[in-house]
């Protein structure tokens, strides 16, 4: 489990075990587009403004890899992930 921060407007969102990033937002009330939700389309792809990704996708490259994350399969390896749009 880990904590979402939406950065937009500072909404915490908790992310547990058995959700994705993705579900969990939108749960918390955070609309993000999703196409694949298989980690392969990069529809919900996701900027990192803080914390540590645990990447799971196979659509990003190593570069978009240091401030993005795939929201439907990616989780954080931190407490705390900080994402916006
Ligand atoms: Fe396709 Fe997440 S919805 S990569």
């Amino acid at each position: 489990p880990f904590t979402a921060v939406w950065a937009p407007d500072g909404r915490r969102v908790e992310v547990p075990a058995h959700l994705s990033l993705l579900a969990a937002l939108r749960r918390g009330g955070v609309l993000v587009a999703s196409s694949c939700e298989a980690g392969v389309c990069g529809t919900c792809r996701l900027a990192v403004l803080d914390g540590e990704v645990e990447h799971r996708d196979s659509v990003l490259t190593e570069g978009e890899r240091l401030s993005n994350v795939v929201a439907c399969v990616s989780r954080a390896r931190s407490a705390e992930i900080v994402v916006g749009p």
